[in-house]
């Protein structure tokens, strides 16, 4: 079964989450490392989250090397800079993964900008580099030509094209599968009403969307278990390597149960209900971004 780590995007991006109040998610990351998270999720565009990442582990007391931190940051001619700045931020000495955010339309600056990842892991800046939301096509282009060592994406009921696709590709390869939004940023335990930029998702709009979380909620009442723990455990079970989950408040924390066993039509009948609404949508990914354009 995969392991849990926690992601750090509700602490600032602006866009899909109404930033955490510092305050808050500063309690939020200290309840995340006294639960024995291992693992966490930033990236450069998170805007406030590497500062508090970096202040919440050194103030932890636990050893950097007992932690682990996937960073990312888009393919840029500034890359290298950024990562500087990054590792500034994080008052750190390395990052251990640091991943391409997300495809842009401009092969060659993904290119160079893998090159660029090379020369930040021959500097011990890096441990390793890899790709963040790339299509199967261009990960097994790029994993040819690069010691990619992981990949994140969605693992996520809310977007299940691809999923197992990539996974077997990923392990053909000797690549890790990070995953993200487990509870599909809340939505597949029927939040829908938001102010943030989740309201313009286009899974919203769907009744495949409808017919996926009573699903959810069906199996919640069967297994006797809260629906995010329905979603959570069919994450975990999917063969990906490490689930970020995210949270903004505390108590979300403390929420989080053990993982259950799913069987096996269990699992078929959310995934057949998840391909119908990834498969209803035309988009390469979760959030509609057209990234020949990005
Ligand atoms: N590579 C990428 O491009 C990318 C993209 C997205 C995410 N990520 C990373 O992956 C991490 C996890 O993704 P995610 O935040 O979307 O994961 P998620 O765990 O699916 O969603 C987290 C959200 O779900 C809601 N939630 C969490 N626990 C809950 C509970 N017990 N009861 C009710 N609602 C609950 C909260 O929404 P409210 O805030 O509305 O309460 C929370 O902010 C992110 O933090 C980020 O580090 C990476």
């Amino acid at each position: 079964m995969s392991s849990l780590g926690f992601g750090t995007l509700q602490a600032g991006d602006r866009s899909f989450f109404t930033d955490t109040d510092p305050s808050e998610y500063r309690k939020i990351l200290k309840r995340a490392l006294s639960m024995g998270f291992k693992h966490f999720d930033t990236a450069y565009s998170y805007r406030e989250a590497e500062t508090l990442l970096g202040a919440a582990i050194k103030d932890s007391g636990i050893d950097r090397e007992e932690i682990t931190i996937t960073d990312k940051i888009m393919s840029v001619p500034t890359l290298e800079r950024k990562a500087e700045a990054s590792l500034k931020r994080l008052k750190c000495d390395y990052i251990d993964y640091l991943l391409l955010h997300w495809p842009t339309g401009n092969e060659k600056l993904i290119y160079d900008s893998l090159k660029t990842l090379e020369k930040l892991q021959e500097r011990g800046l890096i441990e390793h580099f890899g790709i963040s939301n790339f299509t199967v096509d261009m990960t097994s282009r790029l994993s040819s030509d690069f010691d990619i060592a992981a990949i994140e994406r969605p693992v996520s009921l809310l977007w299940t094209k691809d999923l197992f696709t990539t996974i077997e590709l990923a392990k053909k390869k000797n690549i890790m599968v990070f995953g993200y939004s487990p509870l599909g940023m809340g939505i597949l335990l029927g939040k829908k009403d938001f102010s943030d930029d989740r309201k313009n998702l286009p899974c919203l709009a769907r009744p495949e969307l409808d017919d996926l979380i009573k699903e959810i909620e069906r199996l919640s009442l069967v297994k006797k278990t809260s629906k995010a723990n329905i979603c959570l455990s069919w994450a975990l079970s999917t063969g990906a390597d490490l689930i970020f989950i995210g949270a903004s408040k505390v108590e979300q924390l403390d929420n989080l149960l053990d993982p259950i066993k799913l069987s096996d039509s269990e699992k078929l009948s959310l995934e057949m209900k998840a391909d119908a609404l990834s498969s209803s949508l035309v988009y390469d990914n979760l959030y509609g971004h057209n990234w020949k354009e990005m």
